[in-house]
Order: structure tokens, then sequence, then C-alpha cells
């Protein structure tokens, strides 16, 4: 049984429809304008909506864009007459789902609403699937430097002491962070991140403390900076050795005293943050090389938390493997898959490079692409073999190429192969690749290819 409601101002519409639906054991509501009909939407739990396209006051054009901005996974059914088809149309464009003509046909409105209906509980479905899947993760391990590190957290957490975490790509490093967040008294606070390395340097500033209207020429409204989002909760500069100099100069007075300025504004803001940083970088060999401020780097490192990598603590690994098989077992119905015990013997042997991130993945890829209940050896081997392929890429044809160089290598190779699948004819090579055949001959002449004909 569902509930489902019907806007529409002709009585008899809907007291038609009324009837029908409940001969079908839904529950029916019933709306005389797009007002009362949102009203309504706010305080019942509505499956579906058959919707009037013409109605007073408000159109069912944007009482449908309301419904689908406020309340995206409900689908709505148009009625439309014959004179106003093509406002039903373009709502279908919209996101309604479908539309009835009037005269309403019986078979029509009955097969529609279960379609509807079907659809609706579909991607309910999706949208739970995916929560579960993108959660964030428990941090999961019992072995010794897992506990060291939950012990660091405990400390810390609770002091406003500044944290630099250190560790391998896919060791955790972030998850660390929002740990001590949750555990802090600033839990409550907002948790805000910030990827350096991501940031050109020319906006750091402005990301970072903000800016006035018009204190430069694309900024076009006064903007509060990260430091300032994350008032009274946690800053988290994630892949701080990736700033350059300039950057960290202008950040070390802020982090040390918690106050500076939007660009173009005077007025100094002080802030109530609390700082966590991270790097994969071994960042004491940068700040030697000269790369990374020493003043900055002490600032800091005032409590150290490093994040081995998956291979110091093996220990974790079967729980770890655990813990992501039953995450990810929602793929594939209901029955959870085991490991067969020489499965999870190569597991504990290999090396994993990309650490978690890569044995996340690892279990997921497996619990996609097998059907096996017990998962063989024979299939962790071929699926840890291929990830053993991907991430020895960095040993290739391009390792000790520029960008430009690698691309003009790239491009050359796949001239070549373009040019050779098409038989050498220009014009339909130029098509598949989408560039004009003045284009390819250009490139012809400038990479040396040969033409064989
Ligand atoms: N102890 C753990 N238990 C469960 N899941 C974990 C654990 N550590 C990390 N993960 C998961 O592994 C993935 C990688 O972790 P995270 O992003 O924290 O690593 P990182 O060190 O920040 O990596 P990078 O250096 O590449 O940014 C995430 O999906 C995270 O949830
Ligand atoms: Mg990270």
């Amino acid at each position: 049984m569902s509930n489902i409601l019907i806007i529409d101002d002709e009585p008899g519409i809907r007291t038609v429809l009324s009837d029908i639906i409940r001969d079908e054991n839904h529950q029916v509501f019933t709306g005389g304008d797009g007002f009362e009909g949102l009203g309504i939407l706010k305080t019942e739990s509505i499956d579906l909506v058959i919707l009037d396209v013409w109605l007073p006051n408000m159109g069912g054009i944007d009482v449908l864009k309301e419904i689908k901005k406020e309340y995206p996974s409900i689908e709505v059914i148009m009625i439309s007459g014959h004179a106003n088809i093509d406002i039903a149309v373009k709502a279908v464009k919209l996101g309604a789902y479908d539309f009835l003509e009037k005269p309403l046909s019986l078979d029509k409105i009955i097969n529609l609403i279960k379609n509807a209906l079907k659809m609706e509980e579909l991607k309910k479905e999706n949208a739970n699937l995916k929560n579960a899947v993108f959660m964030e993760d428990e941090m999961i391990g019992s072995s010794d430097s897992m506990q060291a590190i939950w012990t660091r957290i405990k400390q810390s957490a609770p002091t406003d002491a500044k944290i630099l975490i250190t560790g391998d790509n896919g060791t955790g490093k972030e998850l660390i962070a929002r740990e001590i967040h949750k555990n802090s008294n600033r839990s409550k606070g907002p948790f805000i991140e910030v990827n350096c390395a991501a940031i050109p340097d020319t906006l750091i500033e402005s990301e970072l403390f903000g800016h006035e209207k018009g204190a430069f020429t694309s900024a076009v409204a006064r903007r509060k900076g990260k430091f300032e989002m994350a008032h009274g909760g946690t800053l988290f500069l994630d892949e701080i050795a990736d700033m350059s100099l300039n950057a960290q100069a202008k950040v070390l007075r802020a982090i040390q005293e918690l106050r500076f300025e939007r660009i173009g504004s005077e007025q100094s803001i002080t802030v109530d943050t609390r700082l966590i940083t991270a790097t994969n970088k071994d960042i004491a060999a940068e700040v030697k090389a000269g790369r990374f401020r020493e003043d900055l780097f002490y600032r800091l490192n005032v409590v150290p938390i490093h994040s081995p990598s998956l291979k110091e603590r093996s220990g974790d690994i079967e729980e770890l493997v655990q813990y992501f098989m039953n995450k990810f077992k929602s793929y594939n119905g209901t029955s959870k898959k085991i490991i067969s015990r020489e499965g999870l013997d190569i597991l504990l042997n290999y090396n994993w490079p990309g650490n978690i991130r890569e044995l996340k993945n690892f279990v997921e890829r497996i619990n996609i692409m097998t059907d096996e209940n017990e998962i063989s050896v024979e299939t962790v081997k071929y699926y840890i073999q291929e990830d053993t392929k991907t991430s020895t890429i960095e040993e290739n044809e391009y390792t000790n190429l520029r960008l430009n160089e690698a691309k003009d290598k790239f491009e050359k190779q796949f001239l070549v192969q373009k040019l050779k699948e098409n038989s050498y004819n220009i014009s339909k090579a130029a098509e598949i690749m989408g560039i004009y055949p003045s284009n390819l001959h250009g490139k012809i002449k400038k990479f040396g290819i040969e033409i064989i004909k």
C-alpha cells in the first residue's frame, strides 16, 4: 500500500481517480491546487503524486519543480488535456515520470501508477545502497601500531594541540583526522578539510582566509575562508608539504596566532580553530632540502602521529578484509561471501603498495566480479595480480618524460593506431577521432607518420 496524492482543481477528476486508486488498495490524499498539495507533501509521507498540468494560482509546472527540488525521489505523473499536451511533454523533461491524457483510461492509469511506484522503490533502494557504501569507515585494526594510534588519538583529541599525521598513500591519515575531531570537545563543530595540493598557489590565500568583495577581479562577492568556516571546530590541512614556500609564509602567522585578514580587508579576524595537518611526504627531509619552512614544521608537529603502511601492520589485514566484505556484500544481495583460507593467505602475504585504500578497492571489486560464495584462491590471485599490474605502472615507457613529451608520444601512437584501423583513410580516421582532416594532415606531418597505401 502506498500513499498517493492527487492535485487537481476539478472535483470530478479527483473523485474518479480516488476511487480507482482506492480499489488498488492505496491510500489517497487530494489537493485542489498547488499550495494545498505542497502543504500535504510537508505533513504526509507521500510516495507518488498525480498532478494536473493546468492549475489555478500556481501552475502545474511550478508545482512539479518544487516537488522535484524538495522531494527528488517522489515520482510525479502529470494529467493533461489535449490542448496542453506540450506542457505535459515539457514536464516529463523536467523530471515527471510520464503523463496521462484526458479523457482518462482506467487501464492506463493503473499501469502507470504501478510502474511509477516501482521506479520510486528502486530509486530509494539505490540511495540506501549508496549511503551504506559511501558511509565513512570505522577505524579497524587491533595490531600494536593501531592501538598506539588509538592511544594517541584519545590522549590528544580533547586538547587543542596541533597534530601532524604522516604516512603513505591510503594508510588512513584522513580517517585519523576525523577520529580526532569526533573524539574532541569540538565534535559538534565543523570539520573543514583543505587539500593544499589541489589549490593553485594564487588562490590558496583566498581559500584559507577569504576575501572582501572586489579584492581582486574575480572576487564578485565577499567570501569566507576555510579558517573562518572551521570556527568552533577543526581545520584539516591535507598534503601540507605540497604548499609552496610562498603560501607557507602566508599561513605561518595565521597558524600560530589563529588571526588573519581577509584579502582586501585591514581588519583582523580571530578564530577558535583546532589545526590538524597531514602529508605523505617525508616532511623532515623536505625541511632539510629547503622545500618546507623549519619554523612552520615545528609549529605543526606538536603531536606527531604516524600511520604505518599496511605491510607493517599485516596483523590487521584479516580484520580489514572481513570488515569490507561485510560492507560491500550488499552489491550482490544479502548473502555474505567469504574468502577461502588459501585466498586469505595470499592477501596476508601480498605487499599492498596502495595500503588500506587498495585493500578496500580489492574487496569491492571481488564482490562485484565473482559469484562464488566462497572465493577461491584462483580468483584472489587473479584480482590481486591485476592490482600488481596497475600499481607498477610508474615503471613504463613514460617514466622519464616531461608532460609534453609524454603527450606527444601518446598522441603519435594513438594516431598511428587509428590510421591503421581505418586502412590509412585520412578522412575516415579523422571523423572517428572527432577532428578535422586538415588537422590530422598537420599532425601526420608533425609526427612524421608514414602513410602506407
Ligand atoms: N583503519 C581503517 N579501517 C577501515 N578503513 C580504513 C582504515 N584506514 C583507512 N581506511 C579507508 O581507506 C581509505 C583510504 O584512507 P584515507 O583516505 O584516510 O587515507 P590517506 O592516508 O588520507 O590517503 P592519501 O594519502 O592517499 O590521501 C578510505 O576509504 C578509508 O576510509
Ligand atoms: Mg588523504
